[in-house]
Order: C-alpha cells, then sequence, then structure tokens
C-alpha cells in the first residue's frame, strides 16, 4: 500500500468523468490522471494521457506509464443508436483497457466501474421498485452485465478490489455535455419565458406524477472515492442517489418560481423536434444577457430530456445497502436544482 493515492480515470471527459474529476481536484491525497482522447477544455489538475480505449494495441502500449496507480475509476462509454447495440462494444472497450492497465500497473488497489438504474432495467418499461442491488439482473444484453462479469473474472485471486457504483440521472454543471438534467430544464425554461410562454411539462402526462430520482455530480464523486476506498465496499455494487425520491408535478413549482414563471398545464411535445428551430432565438437570448457565447447544441440535449421525462413508471433506487455501509451523504433534489442553477447562472450559461 503507498501512502498517496493515484487515480486513474478512463472517460475524464465524460459527465461522470468530468464531474469526478473535479471532485478529486479538491482531494490533496490525492493525485490525478485522466484519459481523455482530446486535451481537457476546463480547469483541472489531472495529468492528460490520450488513449483510444478501442484500439486494443493503443490500450497496451499507450497505458505503460502509469505504475504508479493506485486506483482505476472507468467511466468511458462509446454511445451506440440503442442500449442493446451498445453492449457488445463497450464490453470489448472496458476488456482493452483492463488488459492494458493490468499489464502495467503493479500497484493497482482497487477498479471501480459506473452503472447505473439501467442495471435494474429502468430504460425496458415498468420494472421492480425500488431496486435493490441483489435483485436479479434483466434480460441480457446490457454494458454493464458485460462488464461486471469481466471485472469478476480477472479480480478472482488478484490483491486488488472492484466495486460498481450505480446512480441515476447524475445532474450536474457539465458546460459542453449537455446531456444532464439541469441543463435542459434550465434552458427550457429560459427560452419559455423569453416566448412568454408558462413553465409546461413536456413530457409523458403521467411521467409528471411518477417517482424520480437523480444524482447530484458532488454526492456522486464523494461516494466514488468512499466505495473504492473503504474495505468493506470490496467486490460490492451500491446504488448512489441524492437520498430522496421526488414528482416532477412538486419540482416544477420549484423550477418555475426560481425562473420567475408560471406553471401552465402540462403539453407533451417532443424537445429534440420542436426545438430544433430555437436556435436563433437561443443565440437573440445569449445577446441580449451578454451570456458566454456557447452554442445550441451545447446547451441541453432535446432527446435526454424526452427519454428522462418519458418514464410513466417509476424510477427508483433503494440506498439502504450504501447506508448500511456508511455512506450518509445526502442533498434535497429542489436544493440541488436550485443551486445548479445559480452555477449555470454564475458561468452565464442562462440569464
Ligand atoms: N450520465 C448519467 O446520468 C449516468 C447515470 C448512470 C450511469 N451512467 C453510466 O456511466 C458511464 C459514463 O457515462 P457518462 O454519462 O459520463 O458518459 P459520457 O458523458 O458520454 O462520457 C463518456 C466518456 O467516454 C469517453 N470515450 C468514448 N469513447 C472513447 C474511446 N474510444 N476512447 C477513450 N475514451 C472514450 C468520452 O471521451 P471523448 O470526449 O474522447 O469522446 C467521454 O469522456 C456509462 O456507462 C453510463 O451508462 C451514466
Amino acid at each position: 500500500m503507498t501512502d498517496r493515492k493515484v487515480a486513474l480515470v478512463f472517460g475524464a471527459s465524460g459527465i461522470i468523468g468530468r464531474g469526478f474529476l473535479r471532485h478529486l481536484d479538491g482531494l490533496n491525497d490525492w493525485d490525478i490522471i485522466g484519459v481523455m482522447r482530446n486535451p481537457p477544455n476546463f480547469d483541472t489538475r489531472a495529468e492528460h494521457l490520450a488513449v483510444d480505449l478501442t484500439n486494443r494495441d493503443e490500450c497496451l502500449a499507450g497505458l505503460n506509464n502509469v505504475p504508479h496507480v493506485t486506483h482505476a475509476f472507468y467511466t468511458a462509454y462509446k454511445d451506440f443508436p440503442t442500449w442493446e447495440a451498445a453492449a457488445e462494444p463497450n464490453t470489448e472497450m472496458f476488456k482493452n483497457t483492463m488488459d492494458g492497465l493490468l499489464a502495467n500497473a503493479p500497484n493497482l488497489e482497487h477498479i471501480q466501474i459506473l452503472q447505473g438504474a439501467k442495471y435494474y432495467g429502468r430504460h425496458l418499461g415498468p420494472y421492480k421498485t425500488p431496486s435493490r442491488e441483489d435483485d436479479p439482473r434483466h434480460m441480457p444484453p446490457s454494458l454493464y452485465f458485460g462488464q461486471e462479469d469481466y471485472l469478476r473474472e480477472i479480480q478472482s485471486g488478484q490483491p486488488w478490489s472492484w466495486s460498481a457504483v450505480r446512480p441515476q440521472a447524475v445532474c450536474g454543471l457539465s458546460i459542453g455535455n449537455p446531456l444532464n438534467l439541469t441543463s435542459v430544464l434550465a434552458v427550457y425554461a429560459v427560452i419559455s419565458r423569453e416566448l412568454g410562454l408558462p413553465l409546461r411539462w413536456p413530457g409523458k402526462p403521467e411521467a409528471f406524477h411518477t417517482i424520480y430520482q437523480v444524482t447530484d455530480y458532488e454526492i456522486l464523486g464523494k461516494s466514488m472515492v468512499w466505495a473504492a476506498t473503504t474495505p468493506d465496499c470490496a467486490n460490492e455494487a451500491f446504488n448512489i442517489t441524492n437520498g430522496d425520491v421526488f414528482r416532477w408535478d412538486y419540482m416544477w413549482e420549484h423550477v418555475a418560481g426560481y425562473f420567475g414563471m408560471e406553471v401552465g398545464p402540462p403539453q407533451q411535445i417532443n424537445l429534440a423536434m420542436m426545438m430544433a428551430d430555437k436556435e436563433p432565438l437561443w443565440n437573440e437570448i445569449v445577446e441580449k444577457f451578454d451570456l458566454a457565447p456557447t452554442p445550441f447544441d451545447k446547451a441541453a440535449n432535446w432527446s435526454f430530456g424526452d427519454y428522462a421525462f418519458a418514464s410513466d413508471w417509476d424510477v427508483c433506487m433503494d440506498t439502504t445497502k450504501s447506508r448500511k455501509a456508511g455512506f450518509l451523504d445526502f442533498i434535497d433534489t429542489k436544493d440541488m436544482f436550485l443551486q445548479q442553477f445559480d452555477e449555470l447562472r454564475d458561468a452565464k450559461i442562462i440569464p
């Protein structure tokens, strides 16, 4: 065991990876290496390592400079048109990464993977809630199953341990990474307000009233370090959320209140379709309020909003296991959204 910990973060430019780098940046006892194909376009003290993880030879050669790494965090993800199509290539990318890492990191103590509510089939339709870590898997394929099975296989008999962290809809300030609900809510509200509209729920009518959960990126960052460094967490998976559940009909009033808007009756629209012509309006808003020039396609991901607002079934994970094991951090999700809207304002992304 070395005193100083060295984190190797794969997928460090992604929503989760970048939020995690931000968290590690504040921890004095960690050195950080971020694996990103391009140099970071954000402030971080992480060392940058460029490796294409789909390229097996590049993984074996490119990771040859990491003998001091103690903890590896795998947050890389390659997107495909469907979740099912993503399973096999993402499992292969993970295998390349692990084979390159294990050939080069003799001081390794821990490997952590990221999973989520899709582990329980949240994306397939109604499923058993609250989901617990030991619930039976859904019908494969899933990249979560492929990666976890490979990790279990290679860990057998090794001195290092693994953990899996399962957040739901990670929310945070991620400029340039618009795939998160905070950005979708904020930009949708600002555009509606500029058009003189009330804040209407744009999702499926029933989804306004079902149970939902999200995970704040600060809570997630803390939980990742906790699970990677707590001996009792070795070789275990943990659901990680804000610790509360909510219904959008409750949250909507607070979102509208923040932006000084009235709540209108729900009206389902396809955000990706309806926002397709709003780029000129967004550019006018940027100019009118002297905002940082954020391109419209980097301000919010509307397809993600359509996906998240379409769950007319409960989405809910049980977090008893992580609490029993000692992770007690929580945040009121209403406070989280309002704080993150403030952060977007401070960064001059929204007026
Ligand atoms: N976001 C959520 O709310 C959430 C919730 C639960 C679980 N998860 C899981 O967490 C994992 C990460 O999700 P995310 O939302 O953070 O993903 P993301 O924002 O799409 O980030 C993916 C990362 O992977 C990197 N990557 C992709 N292809 C690569 C390649 N060939 N070589 C090297 N790096 C590559 C990307 O780097 P480039 O910049 O080079 O493309 C990026 O840094 C996924 O398994 C996801 O299912 C996410």
